[in-house]
């Protein structure tokens, strides 16, 4: 016979005494507060309702963040050291098993939290009924949340360390490999590789900055706030959270609870890396392009067309550009879930988790991918430097050059201006006409205009710190170098 109760279907054979054993233990292990219902939920409430399916990614941090509960209950009188101990031991068995696939995490619970406490009561009986004592599944799920995404915060800054050392060696190995730099897409002025890649390095920085600082204002611990207004029992707060490794405790409960501001913000840092990739994935695209051909992207990072045999398609940069719109989705979600809440707990913030667990594996793939790509991609350094003696990237040099012999800037503009008509009408570069044609158009013009406006020497010359000049190079090189020698410690 098949009938169900609080939204589970059981198939059993029954009498009356098994059918109340059997309510017993569902309410007690399927749902933590059957108490004071009289009618079953409906089966589409509860599934509406449970989190289970999602919120099994936070089994380590339930079964963390419950130990150090526990242990500071004890610590407190509040329980004795063999109820303690019986419940550390159960907690431990069941994460062992839970990761050894000897326990499935069964959907039949309505959350991650029913299901440990649930499990833990089978395991040791009655102790495990004080485990929630003094606690909230507010401040239980605030924690596991802050302890999960605490771990991503770190797990994504060495994402994004790893990503810097690879553009820290392109730097280094290229700081003479010239290349025009743009503007509007139009070539502008002559610069280098290394200083191309110095901007994303400079940019990827600011993205692990951004995570230290979440980290750090993150990091105090909500535990002990109960449902919003703290408890009567006697706890020890700031215990709890040096076991956890926080700061100390949140300082207000009510906040504690109906806090998300720290997932608003490392969506936001997220949202910022994805911006940074993006634009990179787009350079990447446009340089890998026939056009361009400036690198190549490596076949284990390309795939082909299934019409257009010649083709080799950079869809790794394509995707990470692409999904840029799901991590900023993520934000925006949350941002528009959070703007109404009354204090404290909702059931909306349930909806905190799917999106932000989506968005920290999008950006984790997304970094590790982008970086195996720059790795092992090949930069066509000679049509690189081809490509910017042409389009007359060495324009404000040459006014420049007038500029130092006395000509206002203005009128060098000028004079500038209509050289380079000259050449576009005679097909050459700047460079390319002999002292004759340049004298044409001004006098000034003598023979060392030629080595002036080089392609070395407008990079060199450019010295100031930031600039593509070697020598500022290799100063900001090694700046950047002590940077990710200073990370390590978090
Ligand atoms: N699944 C819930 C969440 O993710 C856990 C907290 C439930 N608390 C409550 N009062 N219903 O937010």
């Amino acid at each position: 016979m098949t009938f169900s109760i609080k939204g589970l279907k059981i198939v059993e054979k029954y009498d009356s005494i098994k059918f109340r054993f059997n309510n017993w233990r569902i309410l007690n292990m399927a749902q933590l507060w059957g108490g004071r219902f009289t009618k079953e939920t409906d089966q589409l409430v509860y599934d509406f309702n449970a989190s289970i399916s999602f919120d099994k990614r936070l089994f380590a941090q339930d079964i963390e963040g419950s130990i150090a509960h526990v242990v500071m209950l004890e610590k407190q009188g509040i329980l004795t050291c063999e109820e303690k101990d019986a419940i550390v031991k159960g907690l431990t068995s069941i994460r062992s098993d839970v990761e050894e696939g000897k326990l499935n995490i069964s959907h039949e619970y309505e959350d991650i939290h029913s299901f440990v406490e649930a499990n833990l009561i089978d395991r040791i009986g009655d102790a495990g009924k004080k485990l929630h004592t003094g606690r909230s599944r507010n401040d239980q799920v605030a924690l596991d949340m802050k302890l999960y995404v605490r771990n991503e915060v770190v797990a994504v800054t060495e994402e994004l360390t790893a990503l810097l050392e690879s553009l820290l060696a392109v730097m280094e190995n290229n700081l003479n490999t010239y290349m025009p730099g743009f503007t509007h897409l139009q070539k502008a002025q002559p610069t280098t590789l290394s200083h191309h890649m110095g901007a994303y390095f400079e940019m990827f920085k600011r993205d692990v900055l951004r995570m230290q600082d979440v980290y750090k204002r993150m990091n105090y611990c909500p535990l002990g706030s109960g449902a919003f207004a703290g408890t009567t029992y006697p706890l020890d707060r700031a215990y709890s959270a040096s076991l956890l490794g926080f700061e100390g405790p949140t300082l207000n409960s009510m906040d504690s609870v109906a806090d998300r501001d720290y997932v608003i913000e490392f969506l936001s840092a997220l949202s910022m890396v994805m911006m940074h990739l993006s634009r990179f994935s787009e350079e990447v695209i446009i340089w890998n392009s026939n056009e361009y051909r400036f690198v190549e992207i490596d076949d284990a990072f390309s795939t082909g067309s299934s019409i257009m045999p010649q083709k080799k398609n950079p869809d790794i940069a394509e995707l990470v550009r692409g999904k840029t719109g799901r991590v900023y989705g993520a934000l925006v979600s949350i941002l528009t879930t959070m703007k109404g809440i009354p204090l404290a707990y909702n059931k909306d913030m349930q909806e905190d988790k799917e999106v932000t667990f989506d968005a920290i594996d999008t950006v984790k793939d997304c970094l590790h991918l982008f970086n195996g790509m720059l790795k092992t991609m090949k930069f066509n350094t000679n049509i690189m430097e081809t490509s910017a003696m042409r389009g007359f990237t060495n324009a404000t040099d040459a006014a420049d050059y007038l500029v130092n012999r006395g000509v206002p800037f203005r009128d060098a503009h000028g004079i500038i201006g209509q050289l380079v008509l000259y050449c576009i009408d005679k097909g050459k570069a700047i460079d390319e006409l002999s002292i004759e044609e340049l004298q044409a158009i001004s006098p000034v013009f003598e023979n060392d205009v030629y080595e002036a406006i080089s392609l070395k020497t407008c990079v060199e010359k450019r010295l100031t710190i930031g600039a593509p000049g070697q020598k500022v190079m290799e100063e900001v090189i090694k700046m950047n170098k002590e940077f990710l020698n200073s990370l390590g410690q978090m």
